[in-house]
């Protein structure tokens, strides 16, 4: 179980980053006090259009960055003073990370697996399975760079996957992918949370969130605008539909100017 109380991320700009933002603002408040709890069995979302928060969110979760204040629990370990322990426990997938071009999917799964302490045997029995499941086998031995995206992600979540997290984080996982491609990544994930792990996604794309995900929180601004199941979502706004939902807060978030 993830749970997160009051997270606040605050960036100090460069002048370049001023610049670029066209703000004579010097930070950047891109995480604005959220609170959620993700649960074992189940994906939670974190639906968002284009600088809400999101990848900010999972990142602090990921103990990637540090949060500027609130607290981050996986199971009752703080994550922001357990951050060795943590990372055994989960991975964190983004499609900013890039594999080694140069080297073999065989070759980067070793290494990743070596990292994580496992024994050679585990690395071999773990690898089978991925390998197997996202039909990387017979590419093992082929360079990461002559791999098409699909394939290329497909060995990045393989790869996530080799130490059996218990909480998979997910930042936009079918972002840039074949309809194919992205269809087995989501229903990989709904494996694993049938498998009774905890699986936490963020999306901007709303045929994602209301297909895949059993608890949505719409973020805007770097605040939780409402959490919860789709119907409770559909309910709550009086709408029929998560788009729609979500542009009545999205408007009442912009103080109706939009
Ligand atoms: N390292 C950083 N330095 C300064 N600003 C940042 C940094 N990372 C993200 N931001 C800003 O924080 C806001 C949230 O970004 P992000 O979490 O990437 O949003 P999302 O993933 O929802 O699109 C954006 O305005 C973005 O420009
Ligand atoms: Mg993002």
């Amino acid at each position: 179980m993830l749970k997160v109380n009051n997270l606040k991320k605050v960036f100090k700009l460069s002048k370049k980053q001023m610049a670029l933002g066209k703000t004579k603002d010097k930070y950047k408040n891109a995480v604005n006090g959220i609170d959620f709890t993700a649960n074992p069995g189940q994906i939670f979302g974190l639906l968002g259009p284009n600088g809400a928060g999101k990848t900010t969110t999972l990142r602090c979760l990921a103990t990637l960055i540090k949060p500027t204040e609130g607290e981050i629990f996986f199971d009752n370990i703080n994550a922001l003073k357990n951050e060795e322990q943590v990372r055994k426990k989960i991975c964190f997938l983004t499609n900013e990370l890039k594999l080694d071009e140069f080297f073999t999917p065989n070759y980067t799964i070793n290494y990743f697996g070596s990292l994580y302490g496992l024994t050679k045997e585990q690395i071999q029995k773990k690898k089978e399975i991925l390998f197997k499941r996202f039909e990387i086998d017979s590419y093992q031995e082929t360079k990461i760079g002559e791999l098409s995206t699909g394939m290329k992600q497909k060995l990045s979540i393989a790869v996530s996957l080799v130490h059996d997290p218990e909480i998979i984080i997910f930042d936009e996982p079918t972002n840039g992918l074949d309809i194919v491609t992205a269809r087995s990544v989501t229903d990989y994930l709904v494996e694993l949370k049938n498998k009774g792990k905890t699986v936490i996604i963020s999306t901007h794309i709303m045929s994602v969130a209301q297909h895949l995900c059993d608890e949505i929180a719409i973020i805007i601004d770097g605040k939780i605008k409402i959490n919860g199941s789709l119907n409770h979502i559909l309910q709550s706004t009086g709408k029929e539909n998560l788009e729609d939902a979500f542009f009545e807060l999205y408007v009442q978030s912009k103080g109706g100017k939009e």
